[in-house]
C-alpha cells in the first residue's frame, strides 16, 4: 500500500471537511456518494514505462541526442568488433544476402552523407550523433564517425553490419536509436541471436527473445525529431497499429524471408551446422531500387522491385461509358495489400508512390493525363501518397528537416487499407470511342528535383518502379454505345 488511509485523511482534515474524514475509513467506494470536495493524493512515480521516444539528456544518454548506449562499463573501441567477412567464413548465407543491402550500404550511401553533411551545417553539429547512431552504431559508440567520415575504422565503415545487430544486448525502448551495443560481454566473443541452443566453435551465443520481435527493428525504424519529438519516420508505430502486430506477423517474416509471401525457409546457419526449421534471410530489401543499382548490386535492386510490386494492387472502379457532354468522372482505388506499414512509409522527403492516369480514345490519342512527371516532380494535381512535413510558418520542408515541426499532411495508406481517389476532367467534342483507361501505379524512393536540391550535378537519376498497372475500355456515348460521329 503506497498511499495510506492516514494521507487521506490528512488531505481531508487539512481541506477542512470532518463528513469525509469518515468516509476515508474505508477507501470509498465508486457506489458510495460523491464527496463534497476533492484533495491532493501522492502517487507513485508511474512514469518510467511511457517510451519517450527521444533522448532526455546527456546523463541517461550519453551519446545525446542518440539514446544508444554500451555495456559493460568502460570505453567501447573498435577493435571489439570484427569485419562482416570474418562472419561471412561460416555463415556464408548470410554475409552474401547482406552485402549489397541497405544496411550494409547505411554509412556509404552517397545521399545520407549529402543529407548528413547539409543537417550537421544547418544544426551547427546538433543532431550528427543522431544521424550517426542509426547509420553506423560502431562510428558512434566508438566515437570515429564524423559527418566527413575519414577517420573511420573498416568495422565502423560497414554500417549495420553483423557485429552492430548480433552484439545489441538489450534495448533502451523503440526509436532515434534506442539500442544498447554490448560487445564482448563478460569479455568473451558473444553474439546475442534467435537460438536457444546455438553452439558455435568461434564465439559463444545467447538467446535473445529482442531480436525475434519487431521491437527490435524499431529502434532504429522509427525516428522522432530530437527537440520537439515531430515523427519523422515511423515504421515501428505503423505497424504497431496494424492487423500484422495483432496477427504477430512481424518486420522480420516479411523481410527476412526469400521473398514477399514466403514464410517457411528452413535450412542451416552454416554449411557444417545443424537443420533448423527457420532461417532468416538477411537481405532486408524494402524499396530502395536506387541505391543498390549505384553502389553495384543488382541483385538487392531486383529483389526491392519485387517487394514493390507485391505491395499494393490498383483498380478503376466501374464504368459504364464516358461523354463529350459535362464534367465526366473516373475513380481510381488503390489497395495496400502487401505492406505493414503505411505505403510508402520511411524516409519522409522522398518516399513517394503515385497514379499516372492516362485516356487516349480509339486512334490512341491522349484525352487526358494526369501523374507525369515535370521538372523533376510529379505535375501539379497529381493524385500522390506521400506525407509532407512543414515548418512553423506552414511552409513545406523538403530536405531541412530539422526545421519542421508538424505534418501538413499525409496521403500514405495503411496497412490493409486503400484509398479511393477521383479525377475529374472534360471530353473533347468529337473524341472517338471506344477510351481506354490505364491506370500506373508509380514508386520513387526520391523525386529527381529534390535528390538534385540535395546533391547537385552528382545527383544520380531516379528509377520509377510500376507497382502495379491496370486499364479498361469504355465506351463513349451516355447510352454506353458510341456516339455518332462528327465526321
Ligand atoms: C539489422 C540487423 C541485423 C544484421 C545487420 C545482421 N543480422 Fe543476423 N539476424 C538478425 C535478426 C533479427 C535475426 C533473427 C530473426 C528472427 O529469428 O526473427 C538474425 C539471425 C541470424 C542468425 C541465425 C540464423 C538465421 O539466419 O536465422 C545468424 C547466424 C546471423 N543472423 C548472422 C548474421 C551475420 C553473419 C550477419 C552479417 C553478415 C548478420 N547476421 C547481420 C539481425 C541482423
Ligand atoms: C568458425 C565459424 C563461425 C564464425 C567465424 C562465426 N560464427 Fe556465428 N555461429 C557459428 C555456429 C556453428 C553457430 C551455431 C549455429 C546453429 O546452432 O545452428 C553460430 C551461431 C551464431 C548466431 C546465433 C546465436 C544464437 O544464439 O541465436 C549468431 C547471431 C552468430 N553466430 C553471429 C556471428 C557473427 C556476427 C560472427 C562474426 C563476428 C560469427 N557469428 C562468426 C559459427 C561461426
Ligand atoms: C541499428 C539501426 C537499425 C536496426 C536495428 C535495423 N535497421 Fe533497418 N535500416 C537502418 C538504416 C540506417 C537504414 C537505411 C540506410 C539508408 O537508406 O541509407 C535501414 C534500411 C532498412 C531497409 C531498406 C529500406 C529501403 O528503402 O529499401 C529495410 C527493409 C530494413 N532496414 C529493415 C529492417 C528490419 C526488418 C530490421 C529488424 C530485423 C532492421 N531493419 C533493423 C537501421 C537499422
Ligand atoms: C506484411 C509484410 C511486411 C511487414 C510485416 C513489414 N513490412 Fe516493411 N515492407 C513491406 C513491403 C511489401 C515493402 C515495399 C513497399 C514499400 O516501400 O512500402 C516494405 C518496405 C519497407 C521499407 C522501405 C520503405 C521505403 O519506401 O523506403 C522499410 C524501411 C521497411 N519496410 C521496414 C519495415 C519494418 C521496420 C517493419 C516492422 C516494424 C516492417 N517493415 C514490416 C512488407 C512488410
Ligand atoms: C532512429 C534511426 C535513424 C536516425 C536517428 C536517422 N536515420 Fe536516416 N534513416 C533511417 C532508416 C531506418 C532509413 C531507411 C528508411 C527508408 O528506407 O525509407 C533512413 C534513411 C535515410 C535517408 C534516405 C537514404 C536513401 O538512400 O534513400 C537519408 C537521406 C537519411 N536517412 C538521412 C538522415 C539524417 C541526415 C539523419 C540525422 C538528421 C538521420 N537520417 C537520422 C534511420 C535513421
Amino acid at each position: 500500500m503506497r498511499v495510506s488511509n492516514a494521507i487521506i485523511l490528512c488531505i481531508a482534515l487539512i481541506a477542512g471537511l470532518p463528513q469525509l474524514a469518515l468516509a476515508a475509513t474505508p477507501a470509498p467506494k465508486a457506489t458510495s456518494p460523491a464527496p463534497v470536495g476533492f484533495g491532493m493524493v501522492k502517487h507513485y512515480n508511474n512514469a518510467d514505462h511511457v517510451d519517450p521516444g527521444t533522448a532526455i539528456d546527456k546523463k541517461t544518454s550519453p551519446f545525446f541526442p542518440s539514446r544508444a548506449t554500451t555495456g559493460p562499463k568502460g570505453k567501447v573501441t573498435s577493435d571489439m568488433f570484427e569485419q562482416p567477412e570474418v562472419c561471412g567464413g561460416c555463415h556464408v548465407d548470410m554475409y552474401k544476402q547482406w552485402k549489397g543491402s541497405m544496411h550494409s550500404n547505411s554509412w556509404s550511401d552517397p545521399i545520407y552523407r549529402a543529407a548528413l553533411n547539409m543537417a550537421s551545417k544547418g544544426t551547427d553539429g546538433a543532431v550528427d550523433n543522431l544521424c550517426i547512431g542509426c547509420h553506423t552504431p560502431i562510428g558512434l559508440v566508438t566515437g570515429e564517425a564524423t559527418p566527413k567520415g575519414d577517420k573511420m575504422s573498416k568495422v565502423a565503415d560497414q554500417g549495420v553490419q553483423c557485429e552492430v545487430c548480433h552484439n545489441i544486448s538489450d534495448s533502451n525502448g523503440v526509436g532515434n536509436g534506442a539500442y544498447i551495443l554490448t560487445p564482448k560481454l563478460h569479455g568473451r566473443k558473444l553474439k546475442f541471436g534467435p537460438f536457444k541452443d546455438a553452439q558455435s566453435p568461434y564465439h559463444d551465443t545467447a538467446y535473445s527473445e529482442l531480436h525475434t520481435k519487431s521491437a527490435f527493428c524499431g529502434q532504429c525504424h522509427n525516428v522522432s525529431h530530437p527537440f520537439n519529438n515531430l515523427p519523422v519516420e515511423r515504421t515501428y508505430d505503423e505497424w504497431k497499429d496494424s492487423w500484422y502486430a495483432g496477427q504477430n506477423i512481424t518486420c522480420q517474416d516479411c523481410h527476412m524471408t526469400p521473398g514477399p509471401g514466403v514464410t517457411k525457409n528452413p535450412g542451416k546457419a552454416t554449411p557444417f551446422s545443424k537443420d533448423r526449421e527457420q532461417i532468416y534471410t538477411h537481405f532486408f530489401v524494402g524499396g530502395n531500387v536506387l541505391v543498390p543499382t549505384l553502389l553495384g548490386s543488382k541483385m538487392h535492386a531486383d529483389l526491392a522491385e519485387e517487394m514493390l510490386r507485391a505491395a499494393a494492387t490498383i483498380e478503376i472502379m466501374p464504368k459504364k461509358s464516358l461523354d463529350t457532354k459535362g464534367i465526366q468522372s473516373v475513380s481510381v482505388k488503390v489497395t495496400n495489400v502487401g505492406a505493414g506499414h503505411k505505403l510508402p512509409t520511411g524516409f519522409p522527403e522522398g518516399r513517394e508512390m503515385w497514379i499516372d492516369l492516362k485516356i487516349t480514345d480509339a486512334n490512341g490519342k491522349e484525352v487526358y493525363r494526369l501523374g507525369k512527371i515535370d521538372h523533376g516532380h510529379t505535375e501539379k494535381g497529381t493524385k500522390s501518397f506521400k506525407v509532407v512535413l512543414g515548418d512553423k510558418d506552414n511552409n513545406i520542408v523538403h530536405l531541412e528537416l530539422w526545421n519542421a515541426d508538424r505534418v501538413l499532411y499525409d496521403t500514405r495508406i495503411p496497412a490493409k487499407g486503400y484509398s479511393v481517389v477521383d479525377y475529374q476532367f472534360m471530353v473533347p467534342e468529337g473524341t472517338k470511342g471506344p477510351l481506354k483507361i490505364t491506370a500506373d501505379l508509380n514508386y520513387w524512393s526520391f523525386p529527381q528535383n529534390v535528390l538534385e536540391e540535395l546533391m547537385g550535378k552528382d545527383a544520380p537519376i531516379v528509377p520509377i518502379t510500376e507497382m502495379a498497372t491496370t486499364s479498361v475500355m469504355v465506351p463513349m456515348g451516355a447510352s454506353g454505345l458510341p456516339v455518332a460521329s462528327n465526321e
